[in-house]
C-alpha cells in the first residue's frame, strides 16, 4: 500500500477511562490506518478489553476521543451505533457465541441484525465458513466444537459484514501452539484483503516475531508504540480544539470505501 492511500480509520486523543477512583487507561493516543495490522498487548489487567470496547463504542471516555471513520465518541447517538457496527467487527475474550444456535445460525445473525436480505446473507455465510475451513461444521453447535473452532466461529461473525476493522480481544487465549498458528493465519488473511486488524494479546512471545506494528500497554498507558506511521507526535498535548478539528476532517470520510472489506463484491446497504 503507497503511503497515499493511507487513511486514519481509529483515531483515539487523550483518552482516559476510569472506574471510581481508578484509572484502567490513561491518556491513551493512537493512529490506526486501513488496511494495517497492530497488536496490542499487555499483561492482564492492563486495559487491553477496555480500550477494545471503547473503539467498539460499547463503553465511552471519561475523557478524550474515539474517532472511528466519520464516527466520533463525543457526538456519537444510540441510533447511529449500528452504522458503525456495520463497520467493525470483534470478536470478544470468550467468544460470545449462542449455544442454541448452530455455526451458521451464529454467523448469519450478525448479518441479519444490519439488514441484510436472506439470499445475500446464505451467500456470504456460506462463503466465509468455507474460508475458515468449517462449511463442513455448519450445522453443528458451539458446544460441541473444540476452542480454535469456536474462535473461527466467532471470527467468521466478526468479519459477515465485511467490517473495514476488525477488533480481536485475546483470540489465541487457551489455544494450542497449532491451532494458535492457523488463528492468526486466519487474521493475516482477513488483513490481506483489505480489513485493518486489532489484535489485543498477553503473550509478547507469540506476536514480536511477526514485524507487525505492537503497541505495549501497561497499567493503562501505552509505553511503547514501534512505529508511529503518521507525521506529528501525538503524545504533544493537543489542545481540545484541535482534537476536535482532527475529528472534523476525518467526518464524511467513508471506512467501507476502498481499501476496506474481504476482497468480496461490496453492495451498498445503507
Ligand atoms: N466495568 C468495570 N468496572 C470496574 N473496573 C473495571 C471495569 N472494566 C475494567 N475494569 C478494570 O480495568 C482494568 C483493565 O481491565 P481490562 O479488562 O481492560 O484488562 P485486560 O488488559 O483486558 O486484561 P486481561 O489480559 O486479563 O484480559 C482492570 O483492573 C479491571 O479490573
Ligand atoms: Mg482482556
Amino acid at each position: 500500500m503507497k503511503a497515499a492511500e493511507k487513511r486514519i480509520v481509529i483515531g483515539v486523543y487523550h483518552l482516559s477511562r476510569s472506574f471510581g477512583k481508578y484509572f484502567a487507561l490513561q491518556d491513551i493516543n493512537l493512529q490506526v490506518a486501513n488496511g494495517e495490522f497492530v497488536f496490542l498487548v499487555g499483561p492482564s489487567g492492563a486495559g487491553k478489553s477496555t480500550l477494545l470496547r471503547l473503539i467498539y463504542m460499547d463503553d465511552f471516555p471519561t475523557t478524550g476521543q474515539v474517532v472511528v471513520g466519520p464516527y466520533v465518541s463525543t457526538r456519537m447517538k444510540r441510533s447511529t451505533i449500528p452504522f458503525l457496527r456495520r463497520r467493525v467487527g470483534i470478536v470478544f475474550q470468550n467468544f460470545r457465541l449462542i449455544d442454541e444456535r448452530t455455526v451458521f445460525e451464529n454467523v448469519a445473525l450478525a448479518m441479519k441484525v444490519t439488514g441484510a436480505g436472506m439470499s445475500e446473507i446464505k451467500r456470504q455465510v456460506t462463503d466465509i465458513l468455507a474460508r475458515v475451513g468449517l462449511y463442513h461444521k455448519r450445522y453443528d453447535y458451539p458446544p460441541v466444537l473444540s476452542g480454535g473452532e469456536q474462535q473461527r466461529v466467532a471470527i467468521a461473525r466478526a468479519v459477515a459484514n465485511r467490517p473495514a476493522i476488525l477488533l480481536a480481544d485475546e483470540p489465541t487465549g487457551n489455544l494450542d501452539p497449532v491451532v494458535t498458528k492457523s488463528i492468526l493465519e486466519l487474521l493475516f488473511k482477513v488483513n490481506a484483503a483489505g480489513t485493518a486488524v486489532l489484535m489485543a494479546t498477553h503473550d509478547i512471545d507469540l506476536v514480536r516475531s511477526f514485524g507487525q506494528r505492537i503497541i505495549y500497554l501497561e497499567e493503562g498507558r501505552i509505553v511503547r508504540d514501534k512505529e508511529m506511521i503518521f507525521v506529528g507526535d501525538l503524545r504533544e498535548r493537543l489542545p481540545d480544539s484541535k482534537v476536535s478539528r482532527r475529528a472534523d476532517d476525518l467526518e464524511g470520510y467513508d471506512i467501507s470505501g476502498e481499501g476496506s472489506g474481504n476482497g468480496v463484491e461490496r453492495g451498498p446497504r445503507e
